[in-house]
């Protein structure tokens, strides 16, 4: 998960309904937000890029960390001048919250800002038109966040909207892991994983819409009951769909029938997000992480015993309740034995009702923000020194877009590095071998090459 925010937009003509979804935290929102969309269309409402006029705003919340529920309710202050101002020019808008602060918090956001009509949590999408119809009619209840995930997978058009050659799918949500420090086990509840055929029929569907990568989603993805590796198995049989990644993985899930799958797969993509969280095997205990260093080193060891040139990325938190400077300096070693191509690093954030909250030892703002500042020094290195290997190779890019620049298209390597290159339009959605000439740490450039060198 990441704690980007991306205002998704997509103009589709003159849409009878305006709607504009903003989304922020991590990928299973995105899906979730572009399922919405398609709960949505066959009411009319069509994306546009901007809140301002729109019919329905929907923010899909993270509730991870305390600064993103905050951005939730300072964007709620800004809608609510638009819903006024729409109000004094004889239209409505509805405002609709929606993701973990909806589930977390339910009516309580309607509370602390009265524009909010409605509240939806991540279980209840399917929900939405009805939820509309009851804000429209100002009667009835204006919160659904049951739990039930087999119901909104269950009701969720089985059409998808597709508008590129990646997509992400979500097979699996909830957790029962409960880190110490996280409060993702009770804003999407329990591991619960998506039947196997509606999975691989949803893929098929998107890849007879041309495209040609996913990414499953889930919280802990390779707890995926049924085996994440025989789901990947049956995906990579599709016509078509070139390349499978996933996200995000716990330690302790990882199986040897997925680390095999990794050494065999051609469409398994070298990439694997494995956090760690911390280097300190007393920090590790108290965030009931269920692994050691050690344990975590060993299966490093063995994922790239089956494939070598795999890219690791992880997540990170500074200033764990009782983290010392020793803990700190045991996360920065074993950050310099793993060697990441990507990392995520947090300040811990105390969240309400999980254990953590109320350790002792919670650690000073200052000492997390300089721990944050040494881990993200010692992490762009290796990020920038991954990509500088990959300088002077030729690698498989699937082409996804047009560039800023004249000319330009940009994809993605196996490594999920974006890649620019001078290229014609018509290879967007092809697979093409590049010859990387350039790298910074976000980013690869490259010049289109004859052939792919041999592996
Ligand atoms: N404070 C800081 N970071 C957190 N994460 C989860 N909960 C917290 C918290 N309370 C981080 C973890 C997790 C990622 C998605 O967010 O690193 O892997
Ligand atoms: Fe949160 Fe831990 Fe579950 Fe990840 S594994 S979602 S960090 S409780």
């Amino acid at each position: 998960m990441t704690d980007t925010t991306t205002a998704q937009a997509a103009v589709e003509g003159a849409p009878l309904k305006r709607l504009f979804i903003k989304t922020y935290g991590c990928q299973m929102n995105v899906y979730d937000s572009e399922r919405m969309a398609d709960v949505l269309r066959p009411l009319g409402y069509g994306m546009v890029d901007d809140p301002e006029g729109a019919d329905l705003v929907v923010l899909n919340t993270c509730h991870i960390r305390e600064k993103a529920t905050e951005k939730v309710y300072s964007e709620l202050g800004q809608i609510k001048l638009m819903k006024n101002r729409k109000a004094e020019a004889g239209g409505q808008m509805t405002i609709a919250v929606a993701g973990c602060v909806a589930q977390a918090e339910g009516k309580e956001i309607m509370h602390r800002q009265p524009a909010v009509d409605l509240v939806v949590g991540p279980q209840a999408y399917h929900q939405l038109p009805e939820l509309i119809a009851r804000a429209h009619r100002h009667s009835g209840e204006r919160l659904s966040a049951d739990f039930a995930a087999d119901e909104k997978f269950d009701a969720l058009p089985a059409e998808r909207h597709v508008t590129g050659v990646t997509a992400f799918l979500t097979v699996q949500e909830g957790c029962d892991k409960f880190c110490t420090f996280c409060v993702v086990p009770y804003t999407r509840g329990g591991e619960w994983s998506r039947p196997m055929d509606t999975i691989v029929a949803e893929a098929q569907g998107l890849a007879d819409k041309g495209v040609r990568e996913v990414t499953l989603l889930g919280q802990n993805v390779n707890a995926y009951e049924g085996g994440l590796a025989n789901l990947v198995r049956r995906l990579a049989k599709i016509d078509g769909l070139d390349r499978i990644r996933y996200t995000t993985s716990h330690p302790a899930d990882m199986d040897e029938a997925l680390i095999e799958a990794h050494g065999e797969l051609p469409e398994l993509m070298p990439y694997l997000h494995l956090p760690v969280q911390s280097g300190s095997d007393k920090i590790l205990k108290a965030m009931n992480r269920a692994h050691t260093a050690e344990s975590y080193l060993r299966l490093v060891e063995k994922i790239r015993a089956a494939r070598p040139d795999i890219a690791m990325s992880g997540d990170f938190i500074v200033g764990f309740p009782g983290e010392r400077d020793g803990d700190f300096e045991a996360t920065l070693n074993l950050i310099r034995e793993v060697r990441y191509a990507a990392a995520f690093s947090f300040k811990y954030s105390k969240r309400p009702g999980t254990p953590a909250s109320a350790m002792p030892g919670q650690v000073a703002e200052e000492v997390k923000e300089e721990r944050l500042a040494r881990l993200l020094a010692l992490l762009d290195e290796q990020t920038i020194g991954f990509n500088n290997r990959v300088v002077g190779r030729t690698v498989p890019v699937l082409f996804e877009r047009k560039g800023r620049h004249l000319g330009q298209i940009v994809g993605r390597s196996p490594y999920l590095n974006g890649v620019h290159c001078e290229g014609p339009e018509q290879l967007i959605g092809q697979i093409v071998p590049v010859k990387i000439t350039g790298a910074s740490k976000n980013s690869l450039a490259g010049v289109l090459a004859p052939v792919l060198e041999p592996a």
